[in-house]
């Protein structure tokens, strides 16, 4: 097929990291932390199965039919009660059923971007939400953050100069970094945008992930202009194979993205929303959660102490209170999109940090996944990867 033929959204998406990165994982000989999946052992198969057979049984003819756009009314009914512990007040008029969180992203930009809109993004950031901006043919533009996520100041001075329409922020535990941002940052986040009627579409899949310390209202608890677009999902927290996410909107911004979603795939998987719906009002997300958080900290907490003992001096990484990432900054010569065929010969795997930024730069950084691989596994692959840094050193 010519290059000519391919519509333009299509070009240079970049795409290819992520279809590796899956490729990487299937290898079984290879220990992996470029993936950003829950371990296998966190997912409630026996729980689910229980609750899909009884589903098929009492409801079969309801969910193997086609259903409402915006989702299954009492799911919605019930992540409206649920959003209340983030800060959000909502009904159901506010939530729209995802299929996934990554949808949530997409359908905020089918509503609102035209192509050469600018859109504001950290740097980095979550890889898979630049590839659904290049999709839409935008302008990207950096807003300036710190150890502690996006810097206010920062963020008024570039909605000034850029002029964007949306605001892409991922505030706690973001993928890649780990960084979360702290409550007075999101209420002047929330009304900067406010003020300027900026779009903020802020994707929070990790918030429930909390190792250490207290829970932090969201951005969108702190939006009285009705700009905030609070987007999450039950993929890291229950079953990302599921495809159950949600957003929260005004509701005129809830029944635009419902529009969107229409031309998309009618509706999210009836079966799907419905074991979400069992699962989270028979009282078993909690007891999941608890058990997921403790082995995650342990997790964390291993491969930390592996980094401290193999990763040689001179390279730096984030030590987050939550969430399946830390962020890795080697010395500037070092080329991590190049390391990962070294890597590849140790039989270890991550993820190299150019594709997290949209402008290509980060070629000294990396991100490891520590929720994939067990204890074992965990200590040996970042051994491996110590060796392989110091050859590089
Ligand atoms: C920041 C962020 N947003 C969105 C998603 C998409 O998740 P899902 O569509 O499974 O909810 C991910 C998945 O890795 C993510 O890390």
């Amino acid at each position: 097929m010519q290059r000519a033929a391919i519509a333009n959204r299509m070009r240079d998406l970049g795409g290819d990291v992520v279809t590796n990165m899956f490729t990487v994982l299937d290898k079984a000989d290879i220990i992996s932390f470029a993936g950003g999946v829950p371990s296998p052992y966190a997912l409630p198969v026996e729980q689910l199965q229980v609750l899909a057979d009884e589903i098929l049984a009492t409801a079969g003819r309801q969910v193997l039919q086609y259903s409402t756009i915006d989702g299954y009314g009492p799911l919605r009914e019930w992540i409206a009660q649920w959003v209340a512990d983030r800060g959000i007040q909502a009904t159901r008029d506010n939530v729209l059923v995802l299929s996934g969180g990554q949808q949530g992203i997409d359908l905020s930009a089918k509503v609102f971007l035209n192509p050469g809109d600018n859109v504001l993004l950290e740097r980095p950031t979550y890889l898979a939400a630049i590839t659904i901006f290049k999709a839409y043919e935008v302008g990207f533009r950096p807003v300036a953050s710190d150890e502690q996520g996006i810097i206010p100041e920062s963020l008024e001075e570039a909605i000034l100069k850029y002029k964007p329409k949306m605001l892409y922020v991922v505030p706690t535990f973001q993928n890649p970094t780990g960084v979360t941002i702290p409550a007075e940052r999101r209420k002047a986040i929330a009304e900067i945008a406010g003020k300027y009627g900026v779009i903020v579409v802020e994707d929070d899949p990790y918030a429930l992930l909390r190792y250490d310390g207290d829970p932090i209202p969201s951005i969108a608890s702190y939006d009285t202009a009705g700009v905030v677009i609070h987007v999450n999902s039950f993929s890291k927290i229950v079953s990302p194979g599921l495809r159950v996410g949600y957003a929260v909107a005004a509701p005129q911004i809830k029944d635009l993205l419902t529009q969107a979603k229409q031309t998309a795939d009618f509706h999210t998987s009836n079966l799907s929303q419905r074991m979400i719906y069992e699962f989270c009002t028979r009282g078993m997300l909690e007891p999941h959660l608890a058990t997921v958080r403790e082995t995650y900290k342990a997790k964390r907490d291993a491969a930390l102490r592996a980094m401290e003992k193999y990763f040689p001096e001179g390279v730096h990484w984030t030590h987050p209170d939550g969430g399946l990432f830390v962020w890795v900054t080697l010395p500037e010569h070092i080329d991590t999109g190049k390391l990962m065929a070294t890597a590849a010969e140790h039989k270890v795997a991550f993820i190299p940090g150019t594709p997290f930024y949209f402008d290509d730069t980060g070629k000294n950084t990396m991100r490891i996944n520590f929720s994939n691989a067990d204890f074992e596994m965990l200590d040996e692959g970042l051994a491996r990867l110590g060796d392989v840094i110091r050859e590089a050193m």
